[in-house]
C-alpha cells in the first residue's frame, strides 16, 4: 500500500525509448560501460533513449551475480552465446579481453544485435577485417570503443580543425605513456601488456593515438616504425622466468594523405607516467595541445590574435555551453571526468541506433577499428623490415 501523500511512479507512461543492453564482461570496462549507460538519463536533459541494463554475462557465477546486483542488471548468465543470441537484447556490448572480441561480436551481429566492442577490434588483422566486413553486410550499427574521441576538448579540437581555424595541418605528434613495465623485476602478472593476451603496448594503448590521428588529421598512407622489448624475460609470482615478446615501447613516423606528417610514441616503460596521453597539432594558422591529465583544457594558439602582442597559447576551459559535448546540468566551469568520454560515446551510439544515424565520422565504427589494425600491422612490419612501408600493402577495401 502507498504511504499517504506518496504516489507510485508509473514507468509504463515513460516517453523514453528503452534500449536493452547485454553486457559481456564485468571487469574494468564492463564496469565503465555499465556506469556510462546508467549516467545517460542523468547527463542529458533530453537523452535519446533510456538504456535498460537487461543482462550481464561472465564465467564465475558468484562474481557475475554479485556484479549484476551491484550494477543493477535484471539478469545474468554464464554463457556468452545466450547473450549474443537473446532476441530481447538491442545492444550487445563486448567488454572482454582483446582475444575475445572476435567471436562474440560476430555471433551478436549475425543475430541482429547492434554491437559495441572495446578496442582494439581484434589482435589479428584478418579477424578485424571479418568483423568490419560482417558489420557492412549486416548493416547493423557497430562501434569500436575509441572513447577519447568523445572528450569535450578532443571534440573541440576536431571542430577547430574542420572549421579551418588551424589552417593547413603540418604536424601531429602524440604520446601515450604508462609505467607498468619500467621495473625489470616487476612480476609479469602486473605488466598487463606482457601478460594475459600479451597484446603489447602499441596494440594496447598506441591504438588509441592511431585512432586519434585518423579522427583529427585523416588517412595514414605510410609508416616507419620501431618496436622495442627491453625486458625479454620476466619472472612470474611463483618465481618462474617467462619470455616476453610483447613490445614495451613503439615509436612510429606517420605520413598522411593530406600531406601532414606525424609521430606517435606508445610506451609501458615511461617511469612516472600513470596514464599520460598528450598530443600537439601544428597548422599554418595555429596550433593546439591536449593533455589527458588536464582533460577539460585545450591549449590553442592562433595567428589571428589581435593585437599581435597578445599572441600566445591560451588555455581554453572547454566547459561552456558553446563547447561541444557539454552536459547541460553542469554550469560553466564544472569539469567532466575521464569516464564522461564513455558516457558520450555510448550516448552517441544510442542515438545512432534509435535514430538510424551513421556512427562515423564522430564515432569509430568497426571499419575505423579495422583501419587502426591495418596501421598497427604496418608499423610492426616496418619495424621488422627496418624500412618505411605503405599502408595499402596491408589494408583491404571494406
Ligand atoms: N577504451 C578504454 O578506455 C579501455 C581501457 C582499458 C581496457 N580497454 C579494453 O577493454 C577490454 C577489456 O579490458 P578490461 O580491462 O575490462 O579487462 P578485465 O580483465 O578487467 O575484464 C574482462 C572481463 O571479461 C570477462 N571474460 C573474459 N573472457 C570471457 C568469456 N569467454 N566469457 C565471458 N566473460 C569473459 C572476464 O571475466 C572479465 O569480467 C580489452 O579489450 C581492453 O583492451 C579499453
Amino acid at each position: 500500500m502507498d504511504q499517504k501523500g506518496f504516489f507510485q511512479v508509473d514507468y509504463s507512461k515513460s516517453d523514453f525509448i528503452e534500449v536493452k543492453i547485454g553486457m559481456l564482461g564485468y571487469g574494468f570496462m564492463g564496469q565503465v560501460h555499465s556506469n556510462a549507460f546508467i549516467k545517460v538519463p542523468f547527463s542529458f536533459s533530453d537523452p535519446v533513449a533510456r538504456p535498460v541494463l537487461l543482462a550481464i554475462c561472465g564465467r564465475n557465477q558468484k562474481k557475475v551475480e554479485d556484479t549484476a546486483r551491484r550494477f543493477g542488471y535484471k539478469e545474468y548468465c554464464l554463457d556468452w552465446q545466450l547473450l549474443a543470441k537473446d532476441p530481447r537484447i538491442d545492444i550487445f556490448d563486448n567488454c572482454t579481453p582483446d582475444d575475445w572480441h572476435y567471436l562474440p561480436s560476430i555471433v551478436a551481429m549475425e543475430n541482429g544485435k547492434h554491437v559495441i566492442c572495446e578496442k582494439p577490434l581484434s589482435l589479428k588483422l584478418e579477424e578485424a577485417f571479418q568483423m568490419a566486413q560482417k558489420a557492412r553486410e549486416t548493416k547493423i550499427k557497430t562501434m569500436c570503443c575509441y572513447n577519447y574521441r568523445f572528450l569535450p576538448a578532443v571534440r573541440f579540437a576536431h571542430q577547430l580543425i574542420k572549421q579551418g581555424i588551424l589552417g593547413k595541418i603540418y604536424q601531429f605528434r602524440a604520446k601515450y605513456l604508462q609505467q607498468q613495465g619500467h621495473n625489470p623485476f616487476e612480476h609479469i602478472e602486473k605488466v598487463w601488456y606482457a601478460h594475459g593476451t600479451k597484446s603489447g603496448i602499441l596494440m594496447g594503448i598506441g591504438s588509441h593515438i592511431i585512432d586519434m590521428a585518423h579522427f583529427l588529421i585523416g588517412e595514414i598512407t605510410a609508416v616507419s616504425g620501431l618496436r622495442k622489448t627491453y625486458n625479454q624475460m620476466r619472472k612470474d609470482c611463483s618465481g618462474k622466468s617467462n619470455p616476453v615478446s610483447a613490445d614495451e615501447c613503439t615509436i612510429a613516423i606517420l605520413e598522411f594523405k593530406n600531406g601532414a606528417i606525424g609521430t606517435i610514441e606508445s610506451s609501458g616503460v615511461s617511469t612516472g607516467r600513470k596514464n599520460y596521453q598528450g598530443w600537439e597539432i601544428n597548422g599554418s594558422k595555429g596550433s593546439i595541445v591536449f593533455d589527458l591529465e588536464d582533460l577539460n583544457h585545450l591549449q590553442v594558439y592562433s595567428t589571428d590574435a589581435n593585437p599581435p602582442e597578445i599572441q600566445g597559447f591560451s588555455n581554453v576551459l572547454v566547459t561552456d555551453s558553446e563547447h561541444p559535448l557539454q552536459i547541460n546540468y553542469l554550469p560553466s566551469g564544472h569539469n567532466q571526468g575521464w569516464e564522461y568520454g564513455h558516457v558520450h560515446a555510448l550516448h552517441h551510439f544510442l542515438d545512432c541506433v534509435v535514430n538510424d544515424k551513421p556512427v562515423e565520422p564522430l564515432g569509430a565504427s568497426f571499419q575505423d577499428g579495422y583501419r587502426v589494425q591495418v596501421v598497427i600491422e604496418a608499423i610492426n612490419q616496418s619495424s621488422a623490415r627496418g624500412k618505411r612501408v605503405e599502408i595499402k600493402e596491408f589494408g583491404r577495401d571494406i
